[in-house]
């Protein structure tokens, strides 16, 4: 079925609409590619033609840019850079017509539909809400390809396209304007008309006062672009920032800053040739498809409801309520707030409730420094958050989340009370981090609408949620929280019940098998810095001090009582609380904290049972902390606490950083070969003791060599 069509106005100006009638977004695949660059071959020889939008046929979805599913298929460089080189010939064909060209973005143009729309003479951006450029391939590992590296720079300067090549940020439709990449900001409702406005002043003035604005607005290159040693300047900082970024474990954007800095001053066509080799180079790389596959699964999650019963569409939310005022329940509200759902807060009295309002306004004050609000928006958002310390108002909340004390007495009491004061619909959610749901459950009358909801710390910031189902949660209560989850920008995993859950029943473990490192006499610094550069986004001790001692404590303890021989030790933890050092917030624990500075304490080896120093290799150090957790993890898909080995590994980079661009926990287990991670396991054991000791579920995995059923869609 054909992806394009031409339409003619009566004036000589033509309109290419690109709608792929069976899909929902429009993606450049081979097959579209084919024909479009027919359509512009027809296009070229029609003399009648005087000018061309290019739009999309989707209501708020422009171009998502190139199919990924064609990215994952190549493993050949000559083929990746094959397909770059005539993509690149294609949107050539678009900068060769002899007429002028405007591409109108409404809604999402992500990569290949930026590289389209560069390609094109001039280009506006409707002001719709879904609007947003972008040329996000280095988050897949990839550079773009399809001439963004060549035409972005020429466009607006080098420094302001690798802000956006190296990043792949997206920019609103006001942003791509100030930055020069789109030439006007139109209304979405009369885009065409807009359009057709815009194109006429084109065929009048030759387009002169828009290059004269382009001029004048800065785009064109600066003064330290325009002499060599300027431009030297502005690479190796680049250079220096990229490698403090991603530790030289992402080659993609390091790669793209090489390009533009290789073919400034060259032709395009050399530079389009370079770019497609490097393009060559980058897809087949492990990372590229691990990062593929992390972008397959979280758009998988987008597509389900957290059930079997696919089709349950559940309740929408538009009010909430949350229990307890704190640290999370402050930033549950806030988070709600920002979606535009409406929360009641409770706490036991008036002080507590403010505590709510000053997280919540803390981090939206946040938001408006980075510009991603604006001071009317910010009023706006923390209106949308009323206190109380009665149930006044929760008879209409959709779901309320409680988020008091971590006791499991106190929050039976707590829901048992409150269920008395909610609607007949309304879904009571625990903010738990290691409490049973199950148990909590038995405090209720109505244990289907009621679940597990583990927002992470800060909830701002970490993007998962772990949605934990009780054998009484139904179907429906699941899908609302999934699709809520959603809603709120957060990718949810559904678990079953169990100690930690999930992402802590790994994570608690391997953080404290660090302390055990500690204590057998590996540095403190060697520990953490090697954990960073295997790609963790800090070492475990530090995270000990970001979460908290004491509450990592407790979840440990929890914890051993369940795991007992197959979790180490940690007196370390109770002789640093007993001192006072709970971590970052104390402002001594593994470290010593000055402000936001991170500073090593010579003090913190009094807490550590004198020995004497031994040194470890960095294989051994990496394979002794996160084996481990891919043995534990064997155990939570053969006990059912998780559904699949994808969620694994999303819960575990959404949850914890685990590094994105190794795939995963088991992903990475993979990559190390399933049976070498059980010689490793096995020779620990004898080493160490019987908390290495592979388990009957990881040794099947082993056997069949991997986690993720190889002919199951899960892979794709
Ligand atoms: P917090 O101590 O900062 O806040 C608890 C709040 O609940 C306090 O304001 C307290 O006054 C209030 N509260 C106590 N009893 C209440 C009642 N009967 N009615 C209304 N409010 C009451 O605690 P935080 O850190 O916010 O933790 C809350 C829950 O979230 C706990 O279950 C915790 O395990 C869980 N959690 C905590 C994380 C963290 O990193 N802090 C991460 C994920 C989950």
């Amino acid at each position: 079925m054909s992806a394009f069509t031409i339409e003619k106005m009566a004036d000589g100006i033509a309109l290419l609409i690109f709608d792929s009638k069976e899909e929902k977004v429009n993606t450049f695949n081979l097959t579209v590619m084919t024909e479009l660059g027919e359509k512009l071959d027809q296009l070229r020889t029609d003399s009648s033609i005087k000018a061309m939008l290019i739009l999309s046929g989707k209501e708020d979805a422009f171009i998502a840019g190139a199919d990924v599913r064609e990215i994952e298929k190549i493993t050949d460089p000559a083929e990746g850079y094959r397909v770059a080189r005539e993509g690149q010939k294609v949107f050539q064909k678009i900068a060769d017509l002899p007429f002028p060209v405007v591409s109108v973005i409404n809604g999402a143009c992500m990569g290949g539909g930026t590289e389209m729309s560069l390609a094109c003479d001039y280009r506006l951006a409707t002001d719709h809400p879904k609007t947003s450029i972008a040329l996000p391939e280095v988050t897949l590992g990839i550079i773009p390809g399809w001439g963004g590296t060549q035409r972005l720079p020429r466009l607006i300067g080098i420094q302001r396209a690798l802000d956006i090549i190296l990043t792949g940020k997206r920019l609103d439709a006001v942003r791509a304007y100030k930055s020069g990449l789109v030439d006007k900001v139109i209304p979405w409702q009369w885009q065409k008309e807009k359009a057709l406005e815009f194109i006429t002043e084109i065929l009048k003035d030759s387009g002169e006062a828009v290059k004269a604005r382009r001029k004048a607005s800065g785009a064109l290159p600066f003064l330290l672009e325009k002499n060599p040693a300027g431009r030297a300047v502005l690479f190796s900082q680049a250079k220096k920032m990229l490698l403090e970024k991603t530790k030289g474990q992402y080659p993609a954007p390091l790669a793209a800053l090489d390009v533009v800095r290789k073919t400034i001053g060259k032709s395009l066509e050399a530079g389009l040739e370079t770019e497609a080799k490097v393009m060559g180079d980058l897809i087949i790389t492990p990372v590229c498809k691990n990062l593929v596959q992390i972008f397959f699964r979280s758009e998988a999650v987008k597509k389900e409801n957290g059930t079997t019963n696919t089709a349950l569409k559940g309740q929408k939310i538009s009010k909430a309520a949350v229990l307890g005022a704190g640290v999370m329940g402050g930033g549950i509200a806030q988070l709600f707030a920002s979606k535009q759902i409406d929360c009641r807060v409770k706490d036991i009295n008036n002080e507590a409730v403010a505590k709510a309002y000053q997280q919540a306004a803390y981090v939206l004050q946040g938001d408006v420094k980075r510009r991603k609000i604006t001071p009317v928006e910010f009023r706006q958002t923390l209106h949308r958050i009323t206190g109380t310390t009665d149930y006044s108002g929760f008879k209409s909340a959709g779901i309320v989340v409680e988020a008091i004390v971590e006791n499991l007495k106190v929050k039976m009491d707590v829901i048992a009370e409150l269920e008395k004061q909610v609607g007949q619909q309304t879904i009571i959610a625990s903010n738990t981090s290691s409490l049973s749901i199950n148990e909590m459950a038995k405090a209720l009358q109505h244990k289907d609408r009621f679940i597990g909801l583990h927002f992470f710390n800060p909830v701002h910031r970490m993007p998962l949620v772990e949605i934990i189902r009780g054998s009484g949660t139904s179907d429906e209560t699941v899908a609302t929280v999934f699709n809520l989850s959603k809603a709120l920008g957060k990718t949810p995993i559904v678990v079953n019940d169990g100690p930690g859950f999930l992402v802590n029943r790994l994570l608690v473990p391997y953080m404290v098998e660090a302390i055990s490192l500690l204590e057998s006499g590996v540095d403190l610094h060697t520990i953490d810095r090697t954990l960073v550069k295997f790609g963790m986004p800090m070492g475990p001790l530090e995270l000990f001090d970001e979460v908290g001692i004491d509450v990592a404590h407790k979840v440990a303890k929890i914890l051993h009582d369940f795991m007992g021989s197959r979790m180490a030790e940690s007196p370390i933890l109770e002789r640093m609380i007993t001192a006072g050092r709970l971590g970052k917030k104390s402002g001594k624990g593994f470290y010593r904290y000055e402000g936001h500075k991170k500073l090593a304490d010579p003090e913190t080896a009094s807490f550590i049972k004198p020995s004497e120093k031994i040194s470890i290799s960095e294989t051994d150090l990496v394979h002794r902390l996160i084996f481990p957790m891919v043995n534990e993890a064997a155990r939570c898909l053969d006990e059912n606490i998780a559904r699949s080995a994808a969620d694994v590994d999303l819960g575990m980079i959404f949850g914890t950083g685990f590094a994105p661009f190794r795939g995963g926990l088991l992903t990475y287990a993979e990559s190390e070969g399933l049976k070498n991670v059980q010689k490793k396991l096995q020779e620990f054991e004898h080493n160490y003791g019987v908390r290495f000791t592979p388990s009957s579920a990881f040794l099947k995995f082993a056997e069949k060599g991997s986690f993720y059923e190889k002919s199951s869609k899960e892979k794709k």
